[in-house]
């Protein structure tokens, strides 16, 4: 048990495709040199299951794609509906000028595999992830990708492999960017039947 995030369980690797297979908007987690920072994603997908890799876009005029290109690793932290001020604030403002994490009141604790700082306060999941340098996508496109080595997520909304919404845990729905600082909640889950 993670005692900053007392209801956080470890999620099997096997599974970390599951926490962003729903297209969720996340922040993305870095430091480098004595420096730290946090942003907003709303462009990141699984793209293997095992070893599990995702694939994100990072724009290259961000401090963010600075420190990963420094560092080698990052975090992908999945912010719940109660968050959706912070997610909109982190990703309007660079971190090139301010700690983000000052700035705005966040709590971080390192990543036990990689060290990179996890946001301890308003997130449902959290994925550490390995920089996987591709040079002609991270160039051509601002596609990054990465291998995740290790993941967790609050046991309240997801457990045993799988996303549970439903109207008691409202505030750990995860958001999903519709636009211009307006987001979707995942707020329910429909079970696909076979067609006759
Ligand atoms: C909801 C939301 C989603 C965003 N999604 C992305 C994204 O997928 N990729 C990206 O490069 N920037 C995205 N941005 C913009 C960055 O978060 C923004 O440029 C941020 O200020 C960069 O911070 P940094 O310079 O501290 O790294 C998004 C912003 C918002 C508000």
């Amino acid at each position: 048990m993670n005692h900053t995030l007392p209801h956080f369980q470890p999620v099997e690797l096997k599974h970390a495709s599951r926490l962003i297979n729903h297209g969720p908007t996340v922040l993305v987690t870095s430091a480098h040199g004595g420096r730290r920072n946090i942003m907003a994603a709303a462009w990141s997908m699984p793209v293997e299951f095992t070893p599990p890799r995702i694939a994100i876009v990072i724009d290259k005029s961000t401090f963010t794609r600075e420190l990963i290109a420094a560092s080698g690793v990052f975090g992908v932290c999945l912010p719940g509906a109660a968050a959706a001020d912070l997610t909109y604030a982190v990703g309007t403002a660079s971190g090139r000028e301010q700690d983000k994490f000052q700035r705005f009141g966040l709590q971080a604790f390192a990543g036990s595999t990689t060290g990179v700082p996890l946001l301890a306060n308003g997130c449902v999941a959290w994925l550490e992830c390995r920089l996987i340098p591709e040079k002609h996508t991270e160039d051509a496109y601002d596609t990054c990708f990465a291998e995740v080595v290790g993941a967790a997520a609050d046991a309240r909304v997801f457990a045993n492999g799988h996303w549970d919404f439903h109207e008691g845990n409202a505030a750990l729905h995860t958001l999903h960017h519709v636009g211009a600082g307006n987001f979707a909640v995942a707020s329910s889950l429909l079970k696909a039947k076979p067609l006759p």
